[in-house]
Formats: C-alpha cells, sequence, structure tokens
C-alpha cells in the first residue's frame, strides 16, 4: 500500500494533509502517530475513499484505489475505526456482519480470539444480546471487540486500526491490544496510535504533525532523533508513572482523602474529545 504525495482537504481554505508520502510493504506494520487533530484518522478515510484526494495518489497493490470499485477496495481492507458504530442488532449480528456466510462457530471463534466471549457468555441472551442504537448498550471497548471479532472473521488482507482512545481501563486496553495483535500478524497493517507503547514494534512509525510527515524512523531510531516522537514518549511515560502512583495510593486505605496528582497527558486528553470522527460506515 503506498501513498505518494497525498494532498486532502475537507474545506476549501484548510489543508489537512499537505503531500505525505510512505508506503506498507505487504505484511509490514507501519504506525501513524501524532498530535491530536494532526490528520492521522484522515488518512484511514481516504483509504477506505469516504473522499477524494485533492492531490498525489494512493495505490494498493501497484493500483491506483480512485480507479477500483469501492466495493472491492473495501473488500480487501478491514478497519477498526475510532469509534465503532454497530447495528441496532444482536451482537452475533453484528459479528457476523463481516461475513455472511460464516458458521456460528466461525462467529464465535472470532468472539474468542477478539476476547469478547466470556462477556458474551455473562450476558442471559448471550449472542443474541442486543446492542441497541448504534451499540448503545455495550461499553467503548466492548463495541471495539466486537469491530474486531468482526475483522477477525472477515479476515482481510490489509487491516487499518484506529485506536480507541476512551478512557478504557488497562486490563480492557490491554485485552484490545492482545486481540488487535492477533489479527494484523502477517497482515499489511496501518495502525494509527495513541499509546506509544503499543507501536514500539513497528516496522516503521511515521509521525504526523498539522498534515505533514516531519520525523519517521523505528521506535529506537526516533528516540535517538530527540524529536517530537521522543517527547511525546516521555510524555506518555510520566502520565503512566503518575497513574501508577495514584492506583497505588488508591490501596491505601489510610488515606482516603488523598487528592489526585494532576496528570498531564495532553495527547490522550485531547484525542478523546475527538470532535469530528466522521459517522463512520458502520461495515467497518
Ligand atoms: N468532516 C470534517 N470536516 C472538516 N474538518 C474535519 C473533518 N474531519 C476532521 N476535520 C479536521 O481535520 C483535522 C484532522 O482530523 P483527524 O480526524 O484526521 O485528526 P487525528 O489526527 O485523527 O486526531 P485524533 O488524534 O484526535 O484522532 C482536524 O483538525 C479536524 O478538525
Ligand atoms: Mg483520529
Amino acid at each position: 500500500m503506498r501513498f505518494e504525495n497525498v494532498a486532502f482537504s475537507y474545506e476549501p481554505n484548510r489543508k489537512i494533509l499537505k503531500g505525505i508520502s510512505f508506503e506498507v510493504p505487504a505484511g509490514k506494520t507501519v504506525a501513524v502517530v501524532g498530535p491530536s487533530g494532526a490528520g492521522k484518522s484522515t488518512i484511514s478515510r481516504l483509504l477506505f475513499r469516504f473522499y477524494d484526494l485533492s492531490g498525489g495518489r494512493i495505490l494498493i497493490d501497484g493500483q491506483d484505489i480512485a480507479k477500483v470499485t469501492q466495493k472491492s477496495l473495501r473488500e480487501v481492507i478491514g478497519m477498526v475505526p475510532q469509534d465503532t458504530v454497530l447495528f441496532n442488532d444482536t451482537i452475533r449480528y453484528n459479528i457476523r456482519y463481516g461475513r455472511w456466510e460464516a458458521t456460528n462457530e466461525e462467529v464465535e471463534h472470532a468472539a474468542s480470539l477478539a476476547q469478547i466471549d466470556s462477556l458474551i457468555r455473562m450476558a442471559p441472551k448471550g449472542y443474541d444480546t442486543e446492542v441497541g442504537e448504534r451499540g448503545l448498550k455495550l461499553s467503548g471497548g466492548e463495541k471495539q471487540r466486537v469491530a474486531i471479532a468482526r475483522t477477525i472473521l472477515k479476515t482481510p488482507p490489509i487491516l487499518v486500526l484506529d485506536e480507541a482512545t476512551s478512557a478504557l481501563d488497562s486490563h480492557t486496553e490491554r485485552e484490545i491490544q492482545d486481540a488487535l495483535e492477533r489479527v494484523s500478524k502477517g497482515r499489511t497493517t496501518l495502525v494509527i496510535a495513541h499509546r506509544l507503547s503499543t507501536i514500539v514494534s513497528a516496522d516503521e512509525i511515521i509521525v504526523l504533525e498539522q498534515g505533514t510527515i516531519v520525523e519517521r524512523g523505528t521506535h529506537s531510531q526516533l528516540l535517538a532523533a530527540k524529536g517530537l516522537y521522543e517527547s511525546m514518549w516521555n510524555r506518555q511515560r510520566e502520565a503512566e508513572e503518575a497513574r501508577e502512583k495514584l492506583a497505588r495510593a488508591g490501596e491505601d486505605d489510610a488515606a482516603p482523602n488523598r487528592n489526585p496528582p494532576a496528570v498531564d497527558d495532553a495527547i490522550t486528553t485531547a484525542a478523546a474529545a475527538e470532535p469530528f470522527e466522521a459517522p463512520v460506515d458502520a461495515a467497518e
């Protein structure tokens, strides 16, 4: 998958992507990171052809995606968006959407890989549990795991993962991360990451800032470069340490009224706001 000098604007006088080029070689994982509003999710929307480019090309297997049908494009790409929208139907229906002809066993296997089967077992109606309007009756983490199960069932050659930014507890986050790692193994994967700790092993990391690639390389190369990536990394490290301290303090019954220290995690906080997330097609 290759981006060649891709430029894009949602509105005429504000450039969002200013001519970016990168490649995700077959079977490799490339991560895109950067401040909130940099244009990361926009990249995934363009790949799915929710919008047309204002310049450049996106190629998959050497073919310009503007010249293939949207249907065939969406068949090869599995997308786990930042904010999953589910159909107002059962959990089973929502997972099976990934591949209609899948058997119940296949649906259940996908659910267990996405680590949502224990939740389903606890629900009185199991797989026939209704998820509600847009998935309202599930938590953010549960919804995302349904989307992951759907993608596992689809087994697309190309994966696009836009990490959840909602405040997941660290246990759920770990589970989702494990599920995502399992799906992406051996697949051409573009991952948009907010928690840098999840992408340290990516083949290449692209740092996007205001629609421009400002740094690129492996995790260790970027740390050595001491630029934006390194400062984001350090900030997240500090925030994580503060959270751990907070958790330890929480266990300390002797100090029940202790005020939590302020956590300076600008990236996560800002990203959680996500004011313009498009109502991404529930299909993906
Ligand atoms: N539909 C839209 N119309 C107009 N502007 C938009 C639209 N969607 C996004 N934008 C703007 O484009 C910029 C890039 O948005 P994008 O969603 O790609 O950011 P992001 O890097 O994914 O941020 P985050 O880390 O918060 O998810 C933002 O400044 C946003 O305000
Ligand atoms: Mg985003």
